[in-house]
C-alpha cells in the first residue's frame, strides 16, 4: 500500500485529547450501570461529534465495525473539519464490561498515523506479546514459551523470575499460559477486560507490569501497537483465525501474509499519535469524577516524532461552558 507522508501537526496531539475527554465524559454516565451498549453508545456518538471539530480528512481504519453493522466511525468513515490526510484507529469505550460494572481501568482511546499507517486489522483474536522501552531488540518472542521468554528477561533485567509480573486477560484460553509463568515462579496479574491498557502497562514502571501475554481482539493490537510505538517498548501480535472466511477477510483487507509475526512497526507504521482519557480508574490514568455542574478528566497524549508523553488534567466547567459533547 503507497502512504502519503505529509507530516502529522504536532498541534493535533492536543486536539486529539478533547476527542477522547468528550467520549469519557460521555460514557462516565453510564459507570456501573450494568448497560455495557449505553455506555458504549455514549462514547462513539461523543466522540463522532468531536472528530468533527479537528481539521484532518480522516479515515476510519479501526472502528467500530463494518459500515452495515456499525452507525458511527465505522471502518471506511471519512471524518475531520479537512485537513491533513490520516487513518484514524478508535475504541470510544476500551472494557466496555469494566465501565458498567464500575471496574478499574476502561479508557477512551483512539490513534492517529499517516495516511496508509495502520494495519487495518479484522475484528478477531490476535495473540500479543510485549515488553517496555530499554531492552535488547527481540529479547521476548511469541513463539518461545512463557518460560523461555521469562528466563530471557530475567536475565537482561538483572532480575529473578519471581521479581517479574505477567499482565494476562483472565480468560479459559489463557489457563496454559498462567499455568506455565507460575511453574517457573513468576507473578501474575489478572486482568478482566481491557488489554490496551494492559499492554500499555509494561512501559510504565509504576504499574510493576515486565510483560504482557495472551491473546485480545486484534483491532486493540493495533490501538496498543501505535501507543508503544510512542511510549517506547517491543510488541508482536499475530492474528488467529477460526476459520477460512476469516483469512479471507484478512486477505481482502489488504493482509498479504495472514500469518505473519508482526512487531508493533507493522501495525502502526511512520509519525503516529495515541490519546487516551481514562473512564474508570487504573494504574494508567484517574477515572472521570463528575458533578453537578462540573467534571474532571486524566488523559494521556503521546507523539511517535518526539517520543514527548504529556498527561493531562482537566476541570471541565458546564455551567459556564454548556459541551455539546457531553450527554
Ligand atoms: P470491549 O471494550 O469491546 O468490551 O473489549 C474488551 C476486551 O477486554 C479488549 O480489551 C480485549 O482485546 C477483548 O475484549 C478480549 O476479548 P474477549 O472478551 O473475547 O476475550
Amino acid at each position: 500500500m503507497r502512504r502519503d507522508t505529509t507530516p502529522v501537526d504536532r498541534n493535533l496531539a492536543l486536539e486529539l485529547v478533547r476527542v477522547t475527554e468528550a467520549a469519557a465524559l460521555a460514557a462516565s454516565r453510564w459507570i456501573g450501570r450494568g448497560d455495557k451498549n449505553a455506555a458504549d453508545g455514549a462514547a462513539v456518538d461523543a466522540m463522532r461529534k468531536a472528530f468533527d471539530t479537528i481539521a484532518i480528512s480522516g479515515t476510519v481504519v479501526i472502528g467500530e465495525g463494518e459500515m452495515d453493522e456499525a452507525p458511527m466511525l465505522y471502518i471506511g468513515e471519512k471524518i475531520g473539519l479537512g485537513g491533513p490526510k490520516v487513518d484514524i484507529a478508535v475504541d470510544p469505550l476500551e472494557g466496555t464490561n469494566i465501565c458498567a460494572t464500575g471496574g478499574p481501568n476502561s479508557i477512551a482511546t483512539l490513534a492517529v498515523a499517516e495516511d496508509g499507517g495502520f494495519l487495518h486489522a479484522p475484528d478477531i483474536y490476535m495473540d500479543k506479546i510485549a515488553v517496555g522501552p530499554g531492552l535488547p531488540a527481540g529479547i521476548v518472542d511469541l513463539d518461545a514459551s512463557p518460560a523461555e521468554n521469562l528466563r530471557e528477561l530475567a536475565r537482561a533485567k538483572k532480575a529473578e523470575i519471581n521479581d517479574l509480573v505477567v499482565c494476562i486477560l483472565g480468560r479459559d484460553r489463557h489457563k496454559e499460559i498462567i499455568r506455565a509463568c507460575r511453574e517457573v515462579g513468576a507473578r501474575i496479574m489478572l486482568i478482566p477486560d481491557g488489554d490496551v491498557a494492559g499492554l500499555i502497562a509494561v512501559s510504565q514502571p509504576e504499574t510493576g507490569v515486565d510483560l504482557y501475554l495472551g491473546s485480545g481482539g486484534a483491532p486493540e493490537g493495533v490501538l496498543a501497537a501505535a501507543a508503544l510505538r510512542c511510549i517506547g517498548g517491543q510488541m508482536q501480535g499475530r492474528l488467529l483465525y477460526e476459520d477460512d472466511s476469516q483469512i479471507a477477510r484478512a486477505r481482502e483487507m489488504g493482509i498479504t501474509d495472514p500469518q505473519k509475526k508482526l512487531t508493533a512497526e507493522d501495525m502502526a507504521q511512520g509519525d503516529v499519535m495515541f490519546a487516551a482519557t481514562g473512564v474508570t480508574g487504573g494504574p494508567l490514568l484517574k477515572g472521570v469524577r463528575r458533578g453537578p455542574t462540573s467534571a474532571y478528566t486524566h488523559s494521556i497524549i503521546m507523539r511517535s516524532k518526539t517520543g514527548t508523553v504529556r498527561y493531562i488534567e482537566a476541570h471541565h466547567n458546564f455551567s459556564l461552558k454548556p459541551s455539546a459533547f457531553v450527554d
